[in-house]
């Protein structure tokens, strides 16, 4: 997995031998600042696009190689043991919507199964779009599968650099929706003001101040009073649409503070608006890890728990991962991956291209 937040490769070893997935092993390749650049550049329309976008897939699948022979090294498990790859790909513009409907991953697969000599599942989103869906978010599927209780009602709370739910309800079916940014732009302006690719822990946004009139900006933005099924990504949410809010003169650290608090106001609203009923509240993805976020996402909830996936057996860093394997498995055994009920598309669908080893 490698998403929109743009750090790296995830990779997880999993078992599907057993009636209940088992996550063996984990292993993360960093982007360099010269890839994440060439990465964020191709976000935009500019130069030479089609030649800049098949050299960057070739350079990620050999990274995505990197991250399979990393996960496997050390394991005593052989390459023509995996029954495949799972990967994602690198979004690089994600529309959607009547009139575009497509969703760009880069990935050179035929490349990745060549240097790991594994099959490799890839293209999981455009099966969804083409049946009408958003083709986001795809992991609710997942998260239904694994983290579902009987008796509890509980809500997966996924952030990335978009952040996304999916509402477990044990009376009805499964629900869920990106809410908004994630880490993106607080990255993005953390990047920016202090050269630092994200904020530790959400320390430099804790100094600063929340900007009631700027947050007030941000929360007017369509996207958020929309209903679902909707998804989202860089090509809404980015510096762009930072800038067309601010006066100004705003202090940067206060600037991060209100978008802190962005993130943690449109995911507690969505929970709010969308599973009210909710007792319980697990986070996962990068941005569990921002403690000052964590803080004020607990806040905003009061008389729910909210607790990161750990305590339900998966660590919050590797679920993506562990759900693209999933995504993987199920089209290897050919069972629909998506969920119309999220997506918005005329039925479940198998998602995701096959090439053989
Ligand atoms: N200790 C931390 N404090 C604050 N933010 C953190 C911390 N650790 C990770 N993050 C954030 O998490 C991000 C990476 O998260 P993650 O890998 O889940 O996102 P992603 O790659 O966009 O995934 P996806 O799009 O699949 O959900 C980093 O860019 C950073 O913003
Ligand atoms: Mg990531």
């Amino acid at each position: 997995m490698s998403g929109t937040s743009l750090d790296g490769v995830d990779a997880a070893l999993v078992d599907f031998s057993a009636a209940a997935p088992v996550l063996l092993r984990t292993f993360f390749c960093p982007y360099d600042d010269e890839l994440r650049e060439q990465l964020l550049a191709l976000h935009q329309p500019g130069h030479d696009e089609l030649n800049r976008a098949a050299i960057l897939s070739n350079q990620l699948s050999s990274l995505y190689a990197q991250a399979t022979a990393g996960v496997l090294e050390n394991t005593g498990i052989a390459a023509r043991q995996i029954t495949a790859i799972g990967c994602h790909g690198q979004t690089v513009r994600h529309c959607p919507e009547t009139g575009k409907n497509y969703t760009i991953q880069l990935i050179n697969a035929a490349l990745l199964a060549e240097l790991a000599q594994i099959t490799v599942v890839a293209d999981f989103r455009s099966r969804d779009i083409a049946a009408g869906g958003q083709g986001a978010p795809l992991v609710p599927a997942f998260h239904h599968a694994v983290f579902k209780h009987a008796d509890h009602h509980r809500v997966i709370v996924n952030i990335g650099g978009i952040a996304n739910i999916t509402c477990l309800d044990h009376h009805q079916s499964v629900s869920g929706f990106d809410c908004g940014p994630g880490n993106l732009l607080m990255d993005a302006w953390c990047s920016r003001h202090t050269g630092n690719t994200y904020d530790k822990d959400g320390r430099w946004a804790a100094s600063g101040r929340i900007i009631p009139a700027l947050l007030e900006r941000f929360l007017s933005e369509d996207f958020f009073a929309r209903k679902p099924p909707k998804s989202t990504g860089r090509d809404l949410f980015n510096l762009h649409w930072l800038e067309q809010k601010l006066c100004g003169d705003e202090a940067p650290r206060d600037v991060q503070a209100s978008l802190l608090q962005l993130t943690a106001t449109t995911i507690a609203r969505s929970i709010q608006e969308h599973c009210p009923a909710a007792e319980e509240i697990y986070l996962c993805g990068g941005g569990a890890h921002n403690t000052a976020l964590v803080d004020r996402l607990t806040i905003s909830m009061p008389g729910k728990i909210v607790a990161l996936t750990d305590q339900l057996g998966v660590a919050a860093d590797w679920v993506e991962a562990f759900a693209f394997a999933w995504l993987a498995h199920q089209a290897i055994v050919r069972k629909a991956g998506s969920l119309a009920e999220v997506t918005g598309a005329k039925g479940n669908r198998i998602l995701g291209a096959i090439y053989p080893a």
